[in-house]
């Protein structure tokens, strides 16, 4: 195949053409990157998930009951654990998310106390295969019944333990009333720049390898809530632990929070990423809508996140921020209006009066940001002069069709791949997804090939995108409830699982084009390419991607300006099979880099099998 390059005539890319979308599906907040070990331990709840003891245990004679007390630790957690029982070594156990590793380092606890207590707290860390305490410390209590009191410690184990710990409170019950209640019993490991209440440094690490440059947040479906009341309300996941009741998202688990507004925007601080913020926009998954004459109060409230993130100190809700310790804004420079909002009953409400409405009253107040429609109706975004999000889990021949999907769409950077994945095997008649039929269980090699030439096709209509997530980010591999996924993990893996696609999204990201540049006379399939210049490196790129070809490929490319001797490294990705794919302690991606010289009138050449992903780098 020969592939000549020119070096004028291409279109700008947006800058930011890999970033990342994040909800917390499959514990990937909660047991996820959200570093918190104790699981369960503020006892939330709410109609949907009731309150539970699970997973807490007694030690000792201890007796355990949730309780309801007329004087709770707060409002928005008004459930908290008695601990009964008359004498005795007692206490309480928890065994994390499926699991606590241990390391010799510093973990940092709090816990709530109400009742009479006048002695001192064993705070443990428990090997319950060695039945051995591995860490512990003890903290001092003068507990009263009259009011709660926090209670604060540094842990440091000596040894390190694997993951099969439980973290323990124990105390004398003899120096009770005969029960003590407990509430937002917190223990956190060292996190991503030592932030508080902050994230897992292994997760967050495996992302900075992506170089993201956008955070899509918070949601996906967890967004929308099911049915009323419920749905992700930003204003409950900002201040101190205690006020933050938590939420019942709509992946079958109660949510902490704890992962909430602040947290989401540290997180982009902490890896350079722009934030593109969803707000609620009226509509449950379960399908009730808020009629156009209702929708006001809901408008107000996301011109109150933005007074939050972007306020100053005299506004209100600046001020609001300000008090929680963050004095300095962030910028918000773009909201995308629901998710998949144009999907069900909520579908001609969307486009008729709820997108327009938020819109409008954003832009009026806040003119330069991008407002995205959570839809990829093509027309209705140009009409409204929005962004749009566009979503896709098919199958890999369907993904390699949508080659040219993107050809016809608006320019202004304004199109967000904001989820993507192949997700199931081919089928004879083709086409997309079965959502009855079972999915893959990890990104597949084939799978990941026809999203590196979907992305590939996306980077050729650099005018028009804004850039590309794959959802859904993370699965905690002890629960979880949709795969595949791009990164997995677990307390009981020793390292994490980065997927096949994780790797295409990895070579892709990391040589991003800054203009495109045309090529004489394309032509595709099997190769589908796309070339340009990157302006941070001052090299051009040539990125390719082979799909179902029965022989191997000979590429012979020029740049031109770049002649005889211009040097040119080359980096390809293969796997054994098309249904290879990356499971915990395995890797099948092979990398392979080589150094290639110009030959005569400037030509690279080299080989490409059938589903190889390829990237070659020439200095300009
Ligand atoms: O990524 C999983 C789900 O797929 C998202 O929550 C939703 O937006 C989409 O339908």
């Amino acid at each position: 195949l020969d592939i000549k390059v020119a070096n004028t005539g291409g279109n700008a890319t947006s800058g930011k053409q890999y970033g990342i979308m994040f909800e917390d599906i499959n514990h990937s907040g909660d047991g996820g990157i959200y570093a918190e070990l104790i699981r369960n331990r503020a006892f939330q709840g709410s109609a949907v998930f009731p309150s539970t003891i699970e997973p807490w245990t007694s030690i000792g004679d201890a007796q355990l009951s949730l309780q309801n007390l007329s004087d709770p630790l707060s409002s928005a957690l008004p459930t908290s654990l008695n601990v009964a029982a008359s004498s005795g070594k007692v206490g309480i156990s928890n065994p994390g998310y499926w699991g606590i590793e241990v390391k010799v380092q510093q973990y940092n606890g709090s816990f709530w106390v109400k009742g009479n207590y006048n002695g001192s707290f064993t705070a443990s860390l428990y090997d319950y295969l060695s039945n051995e305490t591995v860490g512990s410390v003890e903290v001092p209590s003068n507990a009263s019944a009259s009011e709660w009191q926090e209670h604060s410690f540094t842990l440091t184990p000596e040894k390190a333990a694997g993951v099969n710990n439980t973290f323990q409170i124990t105390f004398d019950a003899s120096a009770t009333d005969g029960s003590l209640d407990f509430n937002l019993i917190s223990l956190f490991p060292p996190t991503y720049n030592n932030r508080p209440n902050g994230m897992r440094p292994d997760l967050m690490e495996a992302l900075k390898g992506l170089n993201p440059s956008f955070l899509r947040f918070p949601g996906g479906n967890n967004l929308e809530g099911n049915d009323p009341p419920y749905y992700l309300k930003w204003n409950e996941t900002i201040g101190p632990l205690k006020d933050r009741p938590g939420y019942p998202g709509t992946w079958s688990y109660e949510n902490t929070n704890g992962l909430g507004l602040v947290e989401y925007l540290h997180w982009c601080d902490d890896l350079g990423m722009e934030p593109v913020l969803a707000v609620w926009a009226g509509f449950y998954l379960d399908d009730p809508v808020i009629p156009e004459d209702e929708l006001q109060p809901y408008i107000d409230d996301a011109l109150n996140e933005l007074d939050f993130i972007m306020g100053d100190q005299n506004t209100n809700y600046g001020a609001l921020r300000a008090s929680l310790g963050y004095p300095d804004p962030w910028t918000i420079n773009y909201i995308e209006v629901g998710n998949e909002d144009n999907l069900g009953g909520g579908g001609s409400s969307y486009e008729s009066y709820r997108f327009q409405a938020f819109k409008y009253a954003i832009n009026e107040k806040y003119p330069d940001i991008l407002v995205m429609a959570s839809t990829a109706d093509f027309d209705f975004a140009e009409t409204e002069d929005a962004g749009e999000d566009y979503h896709q889990y098919t199958r890999s021949d369907y993904f390699v069709s949508q080659f040219n999907f993107f050809d016809n769409f608006i320019t202004g950077f304004k199109t967000m791949i904001g989820e993507y994945a192949a997700v199931q095997p081919n089928i004879p008649e083709g086409g997309g997804t079965d959502w009855n039929a079972a999915r893959w269980a990890f990104p597949m090699w084939i799978g990941t090939v026809s999203e590196a030439v979907f992305l590939i096709g996306a980077e050729r209509n650099a005018d028009k995108m804004f850039g590309a997530a794959y959802a859904p980010l993370f699965q905690n591999l002890d629960s979880y409830e949709w795969a595949p996924d791009l990164i997995s993990y677990s307390a009981n893996t020793s390292a994490d699982v980065l997927s096949t696609s994780y790797h295409m999204i990895q070579l892709m990201s990391a040589h991003r084009i800054s203009t495109t540049l045309p090529i004489d006379s394309p032509s595709f399939d099997p190769v589908y390419y796309v070339a340009g210049h990157s302006n941070s490196s001052d090299s051009y790129i040539l990125k390719s991607a082979i799909y179902n070809s029965t022989e191997t490929v000979s590429m012979s490319v020029t740049f031109d300006g770049v002649s005889e001797g211009a040097e040119g490294t080359l980096t390809v990705l293969t796997a054994p099979d098309p249904f290879s794919y990356n499971d915990v302690g395995s890797d099948v991606v092979k990398n392979t880099t080589i150094s290639l010289t110009a030959g005569s009138d400037g030509v690279f050449e080299f080989d490409l099998d059938d589903l190889s992903i390829s990237v070659l780098e020439v200095k300009a």
